[in-house]
């Protein structure tokens, strides 16, 4: 079909025809807000990379949770930022540990929404990496058995699924058995699959004070320029047990997200993160873009690309903006 028989815009000229042939729409179902939780009370403490997020006490997960649930959110992940880090991550497993105190009240106060735990160890070692330190080396097979520990830790405090962030190989599996074993075969894994090392995640590292003290994380995280290992790691991670597959970051990355949306059968979630976050919120502030706008766009581009769920830092903003 050519010009002049055929002409994109006809369908294009009212909000109707353009509702009727809209082939991707971003739903409140789609959205997981993250949130960071601290020891304390009646703290809700800015994060100033990442305007509108707050460190949270429990308190005030609670009632941000509820907000959450009130706007038809499906689910929050939570991220714990422990008193005490030390260089076996023992804060991490501690059942009274701050993100396993989190998981339990929530649970208890907002049972109908989904409580998703990010599994890893950087927040609580005192080096800051996502896995156990061996000299300078981060020793892969040293952490599995740490990081299965910290997931059924999660899961025993009440969450609904865990999400290992920590790109060591070969933890899905770990995780999985250690799940299984201890009667929890019921809860699911997000596998943060494809991870890249990113500069994106500047503000998160700030927020959760999670950067690491010596080196970088180049020998767990996968190096930007790589597609094709990204789907391998996806496929590792179905076949060791995962239940969903997850992008991060999301906006760089939209080319991995349709990849493995493609390649594997499974839900794919994409991390949309706190470097994404800041950029948009700064340039608004600087009142270059019309901040809400590019909000929307650029989450449907996450969505269009292949994403089945969002997580991310405008999952309340979002959410207000497609009730009205
Ligand atoms: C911890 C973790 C990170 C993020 C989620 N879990 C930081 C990192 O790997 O350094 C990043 C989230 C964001 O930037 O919003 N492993
Ligand atoms: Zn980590």
């Amino acid at each position: 079909m050519l010009f002049p028989d055929y002409r994109p815009r006809r369908m294009r000229q009212n909000e109707g025809f353009r509702r009727m042939i809209r082939e991707t729409t971003l739903l409140i179902d789609d959205l997981i807000l993250p949130l960071f939780a601290i020891d304390g009370k009646n703290i809700k403490k800015s994060i100033p990379s990442l305007p509108g997020q707050y460190q949270l006490s429990i308190d005030n997960v609670i009632k941000t949770a509820k907000e959450a649930r009130d706007l038809g959110i499906p689910a929050v992940i939570l991220f714990g930022i422990p008193d005490k880090k030390d260089a076996l991550a023992t804060s991490a497993y501690d059942k009274n540990g701050v993100v396993q105190r989190a998981a339990n009240e929530v649970k208890s106060k907002v049972p109908d929404i989904v409580i998703i735990t990010d599994v890893c160890l950087c927040q609580y070692m005192d080096h800051g990496h996502c896995g156990f330190v061996d000299g300078n080396i981060i020793d892969n097979d040293a952490s599995l058995d740490l990081l299965a520990r910290v997931a059924l830790s999660h899961a025993k405090a009440g969450a609904d699924m865990v999400a290992p962030s920590d790109m060591m190989d070969g933890r899905v599996a770990e995780i999985r058995g250690v799940l299984d074993e201890n009667d929890f075969s019921h809860i699911p894994i997000m596998s943060y699959a494809a991870k890249y090392c990113s500069a994106y995640y500047g503000p998160f590292r700030e927020a959760a004070g999670s950067a690491p003290q010596f080196g970088d994380r180049k020998t767990y995280q996968m190096d930007p320029g790589n597609a094709l290992e990204a789907v391998r790691e996806a496929v590792m991670d179905v076949e060791e047990g995962a239940d969903i597959i997850m992008v991060k970051p999301a906006l760089a990355y939209l080319d991995i997200i349709y990849r493995i949306r493609v390649e594997t059968d499974l839900p794919v979630a994409a991390y949309n993160v706190s470097g994404e976050y800041a950029m948009i919120k700064a340039a608004e502030k600087m009142g270059w873009i019309d901040g809400s706008a590019v909000m929307m766009e650029t989450l449907t581009a996450i969505k269009r690309a292949g994403a089945d769920m969002i997580i991310t830092y405008f999952a309340l903003a979002a959410a207000k903006s497609l009730l009205h």
